[in-house]
C-alpha cells in the first residue's frame, strides 16, 4: 500500500514553547498617508499599502483591512470590486453617485456608506471627487476564502445625520470630559456588537477646538481619517502611559484634512486640538471582529 505518511512528515516543524510563544512578527507601523495622494492625476484607486511592512503577499494597510483613496475626476467614473465581507466609504471631496446591485446611492462630501459583499460597484463623479474606501479584503486573503453571503444590508450615513448626532451630545460630553465626543456608527444588522458591520467599526468623533481627548487603547488597528482639521491638531501614540495617564515618549501624528494615519494595535493614543477650529476624525477599525472575539480589550486612562 502506498501511503503519504513520509510526504506529510516533511511538513512538520515544532518549537520549544517558551522561546516560541510570542512569534516575531513585524509591528504595524504608524504610517501617514497625505491627501496629496488623491488630489492630483487620473481617476484611479490609490491603495494605502503597507504589505512590505506586514510581509503579506496581498495589499494591506493592517493585517485585516485595506484602506484606499479613490480619486474620480469630474464627470468620470470608476468601478471597484473586491472579495470582502464589508466595505466602508467616506466622501472626502465632491459629489456623485454609486451604482450597486442594491440600488444607486447619491453622495456628497462628508457622507459615509457601507456595502456587504458584492460583485462590484461603479462610482460616478459630478465634480472632482475623492472617496476613502476601506474593506476587510486582507482578512479574506489570509484565510483563502471568497465571501458568498451578504451579512448585512447596505447603509447610508449623511453628513447632516452624523454632525447633528454629535452636536446633540457635544456640551454634555465636554462637561463630563468623556474620552471621546462621538457616535459609533451602527447598522441594525450588527446591533449586537454595536459596530458598523459585523467585522468593521467606525466612529464619527468631534475633537472640539482647544480640547484634549485622553488616551485609550484597544487591540483593533485604527485607520484614522482626519475628516476635517485646522492647524496644530494631532494624535499622540505610544506603547505605555505613566502614572499620570500621559503617554510615554509618544509619536506625534499630525491631522491634516482628508489624510490618513495608522494607529497600531494596543498602543495608547490621545487627541489634541490646539487650534481655534473644531476637528473631526473618522477612524475605521477591525473592531467588529475583535468585539465578536471578545478580544477588543479597550482601556481608558482615569
Ligand atoms: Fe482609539
Amino acid at each position: 500500500m502506498s501511503t503519504v505518511n513520509t510526504l506529510w512528515q516533511q511538513q512538520v516543524i515544532s518549537w520549544e514553547y517558551t522561546s516560541a510563544a510570542t512569534p516575531d512578527l513585524n509591528e504595524v507601523p504608524i504610517q501617514p498617508f497625505p491627501a496629496s495622494l488623491h488630489e492630483q492625476g487620473d481617476t484611479r484607486v490609490i491603495a494605502l499599502d503597507l504589505s512590505k511592512d506586514l510581509e503579506t503577499p496581498y495589499l494591506a494597510t493592517s493585517p485585516n483591512l485595506l484602506a484606499n483613496y479613490v480619486r474620480i475626476c469630474a464627470n468620470e467614473k470608476i468601478s471597484t470590486t473586491v472579495a470582502a465581507t464589508s466595505e466602508v466609504f467616506f466622501v472626502l471631496r465632491g459629489s456623485g453617485r454609486t451604482e450597486t446591485a442594491d440600488g444607486t446611492v447619491v453622495w456628497q462630501q462628508g457622507d459615509a456608506f457601507t456595502l456587504p459583499c458584492n460583485q462590484g460597484v461603479t462610482h460616478f463623479a459630478d465634480e472632482d471627487s475623492a472617496l476613502y474606501w476601506s474593506h476587510d479584503g486582507p482578512l479574506l486573503q489570509y484565510m483563502g476564502v471568497q465571501p458568498n453571503k451578504a451579512m448585512f444590508k447596505p447603509a447610508y450615513y449623511s453628513k447632516a445625520y452624523m454632525r447633528d448626532e454629535v452636536g446633540k451630545l457635544r456640551e454634555t460630553a465636554m462637561q463630563e470630559k468623556r474620552n471621546r465626543v462621538g457616535i459609533i456608527l451602527g447598522n441594525t444588522d450588527s446591533a449586537k456588537t454595536k459596530t458598523m458591520t459585523h467585522t468593521m467599526w467606525s466612529l464619527f468623533n468631534l475633537l472640539p477646538k482647544g480640547e484634549v481627548q485622553k488616551p485609550h487603547r484597544h487591540q483593533s488597528v485604527a485607520l484614522d481619517l482626519a475628516a476635517f482639521s485646522g492647524p496644530d491638531t494631532y494624535t499622540l501614540i505610544g506603547k505605555k502611559v505613566d502614572e499620570n495617564g500621559d503617554i510615554i515618549n509618544p509619536v506625534k501624528a499630525m491631522w491634516a484634512t482628508n489624510s490618513v494615519f495608522v494607529t497600531p494595535p494596543g498602543w495608547w493614543h490621545s487627541h489634541h486640538n490646539e487650534s481655534d477650529q473644531d476637528a473631526y476624525v473618522f477612524p475605521v477599525q477591525d473592531a467588529g471582529l475583535h468585539t465578536y472575539m471578545r478580544t477588543l480589550d479597550i482601556q481608558f486612562v482615569r
